[in-house]
């Protein structure tokens, strides 16, 4: 029993990372749910759904550049600069570059024989 107490810190520390990993998506719009969420949703699902968003990565330049290109040749409309910033930081903290979309590349023994190896 004495080994159960010394082990409860450390399980429960690595629950909470777990569980602190998933992120909670909204139903609806399949967007992950956190600071900025709203103001992402009552904006950016009027013209197109969220499926955009989610499939695309950015910093937050990139996420600015979106935008402004959609400001000038899609009718997207201006943004006051406190809706912009929370908009941009949902953005580029939930969907930044580099969080793969992809699944993990094969390991090499589940790969077919390379032809093209020298021995
Ligand atoms: C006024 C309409 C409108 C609004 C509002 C709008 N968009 Fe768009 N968006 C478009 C159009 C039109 C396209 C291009 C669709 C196409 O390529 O067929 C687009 C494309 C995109 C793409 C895909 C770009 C690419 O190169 O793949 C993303 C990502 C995106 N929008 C994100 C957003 C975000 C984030 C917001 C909120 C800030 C937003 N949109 C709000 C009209 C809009």
């Amino acid at each position: 029993m004495r080994f159960l107490n010394n082990i409860k810190i450390p399980i429960s520390i690595l629950l909470l990372a777990t569980f602190a990993n998933c992120a909670e998506i909204d139903k609806e719009t399949g967007l992950i749910l956190s600071s900025g969420f709203e103001e992402v949703k009552s904006n950016c699902t009027v013209c197109h759904s969220a499926a955009f968003i989610i499939h695309q990565k950015g910093d937050r330049d990139t996420w600015l550049s979106m935008i402004r290109w959609m400001q000038k040749t899609q009718g997207l409309w201006e943004f006051d600069k406190q809706t912009e910033e929370n908009i941009l930081t949902y953005l580029a903290s939930n969907y930044p570059p580099g969080s793969a979309s992809r699944r993990d590349n094969l390991k090499p023994q589940f790969l077919p024989p390379n032809p093209y190896s020298p021995n």
